[in-house]
C-alpha cells in the first residue's frame, strides 16, 4: 500500500478539513523555544488553506495526561503560527469545543490539546467521533506521533473513507527519506545511535544489525557496552540489567563481520555541574570516582573515518552530555563528519536534531526528522499505526 497524498483528496475544494499535527514543541515561560516542527507544518496548511474552507489543527504537547493541564497548553503555539503562516490563526481551548463545527469558511483554528482527554491516549472511537465530528476530511501531518496508537491518529482516520483522508506533505517526505534507509540502503550503511538508555532502543539495534555495515555507540548507553567489556565505568550511568543485550549485540555484530565502534577513550569528570576535574582517559581505565561524559579524541576521530566512507547514515542520539560545552566534542564531531559525507544522511531525536543545530551543518544533512520515537519505529521495522489507519 502507498500512502494517500493531498493530491488524491476528493472534493477538498470548500472542504471543511480537520488535519493532525505534532505540534508537540518545547515551550518555557508561554514561549515556543523551538519552531522546526510547526515550520515543518506549514506546507500542508499552505496547501490545504487554499483550498479548504475551515481548517482545524490539532496536536499534542508533553505529558499532559488525561486532564486540563496548563503547563502544556497550545496556546504560545497559535501566535507562532500565524506569524509564520501569516494569516490569523484562532486558538480554540478545547479540542472538542462546540463551536469547532461552525466556524466560518476561511477560518483557521488551532485547538488545544488533545492529551486533556483520556480517550486520546486510549484510542478511544467515542473520543475521535466527537473530535472529527463536522469535517468532511482528515490530514495527517504529524509524523512525530505516527508511532502512536492514540485516537487522533489512530481511530479518527478510520472514520473517513478513502479519498477523504490523506497524508501530509510532511509525513510523505518523512516516510520516503526513512524508506530509503531501511528498504535496500545504499553500502556501506553506517549507524550512529547514542543517548542515554539501550534499553529504550533494543529493537532498533537489533533490526540495525541486519542492516548496517558499521553500527558506532555512544552516550551513556556506551557505558552499558564498556561494562560488558568487563570494564569498570566509575560511577557512570549503567543499565545493569542490560548487559546480556550489549553482550548479545557485540555477539551478532562479530558473527556477522559488522564493525561495532564502541568507545576506546573517554572524557571523564567529577560532575556535570560545576565541574572540577575533567580529563581524557582510555577506556579500560576509567579512575571509580569520575563518570564517562564524552566520547575521547582517538574515539572522535575513530568514528569521524567510518562516517567518511559512508554511502547511507542514520543517527539517533547523543554520543555525551552535549548540553554541557566541554562535553559536546564527541557529539560535534559525529554531525560534522555526517555533514561532511557525500552518501545520503537521515538524523532523527530531538537531541540528535538539536546537535546538527549546534553544530550549524543542518543545511548539509540530507533529512532531518522531525520524530525521535517515530523515525527509529520506522527503522525498526515496526507497523506505524498512524500510517496503518491512513492506508485502511
Ligand atoms: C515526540 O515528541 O516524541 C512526539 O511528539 C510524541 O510524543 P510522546 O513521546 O509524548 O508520545
Ligand atoms: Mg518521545
Amino acid at each position: 500500500m502507498t500512502l494517500p497524498a493531498l493530491a488524491d483528496l476528493d472534493g477538498v475544494e470548500g472542504a471543511r478539513v480537520l488535519t493532525r499535527l505534532d505540534l508537540n514543541v518545547p515551550v518555557a515561560d508561554g514561549e515556543v523555544q523551538d519552531d522546526t516542527r510547526i515550520v515543518a507544518a506549514l506546507p500542508t496548511l499552505r496547501w490545504l488553506g487554499e483550498r479548504a474552507s475551515v481548517i482545524a489543527a490539532c496536536s499534542h504537547l508533553g505529558k499532559a495526561n488525561g486532564t486540563p493541564d496548563p503547563a502544556y497548553t497550545l496556546a504560545p503555539v497559535a501566535p507562532v503560527l500565524a506569524d509564520a503562516l501569516g494569516r490569523p490563526v484562532r486558538f480554540i481551548d478545547d479540542c472538542l469545543d462546540e463551536s469547532i463545527a461552525e466556524a466560518e469558511p476561511g477560518t483557521l483554528l488551532l485547538l488545544e490539546n488533545l492529551r486533556y482527554y483520556p480517550g486520546e491516549k486510549a484510542d478511544n472511537a467515542d473520543f475521535a467521533a466527537k473530535l472529527t465530528s463536522g469535517f468532511t476530511h482528515y490530514v495527517n501531518d504529524a509524523f512525530g506521533t505516527a508511532h502512536r496508537a492514540h485516537a487522533s491518529v489512530s481511530a479518527a482516520p478510520r472514520l473517513f473513507a478513502p479519498g477523504k483522508k490523506a497524508a501530509g506533505f510532511l509525513m510523505e517526505t518523512e516516510v520516503s527519506a526513512l524508506s530509503r534507509v531501511v528498504r535496500d540502503p545504499e553500502q556501506p550503511f553506517v549507524a550512529v545511535v547514542g543517548g542515554a538508555k539501550i534499553s529504550t532502543k533494543t529493537a532498533p539495534l537489533e533490526a540495525l544489525l541486519d542492516r548496517v555495515r558499521s553500527l558506532l555507540i555512544g552516550g551513556g548507553m556506551a557505558n552499558t557496552f564498556l561494562k560488558a567489556q568487563g570494564h569498570e565505568v566509575g560511577r557512570s550511568l549503567v543499565e545493569d540489567e542490560m548487559l546480556s543485550t550489549a553482550r548479545a549485540v557485540m555477539d551478532k555484530a562479530a558473527d556477522r563481520g559488522i564493525e561495532l565502534l564502541i568507545p576506546t577513550d573517554v572524557v571523564v569528570t567529577d560532575a556535570l555541574d560545576h565541574p572540577t576535574t575533567i580529563e581524557v582517559v582510555a577506556a579500560d581505565a576509567v579512575p571509580s570516582g569520575l563518570l564517562v561524559v564524552d566520547l575521547g579524541p582517538e574515539s572522535r576521530q575513530r568514528y569521524s573515518a567510518a562516517l567518511a566512507g559512508a554511502r547511507t547514515v542514520f543517527w539517533n542520539g547523543p554520543m555525551g552530555v552535549f548540553e554541557v560545552d566541554a562535553f559536546a566534542e564527541g557529539t560535534l564531531a559525529v554531525a560534522t563528519a555526517m555533514a561532511e559525507s557525500s552518501g545520503f544522511t537521515v538524523v532523527g531525536g530531538g537531541e540528535s536534531v538539536m546537535a546538527i543545530r549546534r553544530a550549524g551543518v543542518v543545511d548539509r544533512i540530507d533529512h532531518v526528522s522531525t520524530g525521535g520515537g517515530a523515525s527509529l519505529s520506522f527503522l525498526t521495522g515496526d507497523e506505524l499505526p498512524a500510517l496503518a489507519a491512513l492506508e485502511e
